[in-house]
């Protein structure tokens, strides 16, 4: 069985949100591509989009979301506010691993104001490369930020 993603970003973000909804379209390791907004034209703040997006992985809606705004940073803030959601700013090849393998994060956050477009396309099909291992060592880490969720 197949992902089911949503992408979500704010208008900094909409141009890569859009170009990355393609992308993820035809991609055989997805099933399905939600989007959480904001739709052409629309001007909602990063937060709720972000939100709106996290709260349907967090309800099971969705497996994964690639959220963009113009640094990447608002987003995965905003993100991680939902719970059992980890949320990562990544820009690059090894972070993007990390982010599932280390943290199992299902949110990939970039900025369109930061990196190329490319560049942004192709972190997106990675982070679809790579599972988390639940007999890895970073499972006792991972279930230690979920611990801190209920404090
Ligand atoms: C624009 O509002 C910009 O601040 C936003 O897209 C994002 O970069 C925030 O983290």
């Amino acid at each position: 069985m197949g992902f089911r993603v949503v992408v979500a970003g704010d208008i900094a973000g909409f141009g890569y949100k859009e170009t990355i909804k393609k992308d993820l379209l035809e991609d055989p390791r997805i099933d399905e591509v939600m989007d959480a907004g904001v739709g052409e034209g629309e001007d909602i703040d990063y937060p709720h989009v972000a939100v709106r997006a996290a709260r349907m992985i967090a309800a099971g809606e969705a497996d994964r979301g690639v959220f963009i705004c113009g640094t990447g940073l608002g987003v995965a803030m905003a993100a991680n506010k939902v719970k059992g959601i980890r949320a990562g700013t990544a820009h690059d090849s090894y972070s993007v691993e990390r982010l599932v393998l280390s943290n199992n994060a299902q949110v990939l956050c970039m900025g369109e104001r930061v990196i190329g477009r490319e560049l942004a396309r192709r972190l997106a099909r990675e982070f679809f490369d790579y599972t988390f291992d639940p007999e890895s060592h970073s499972v006792p880490k991972v279930a230690a930020i979920c611990e801190y969720e209920e404090d």
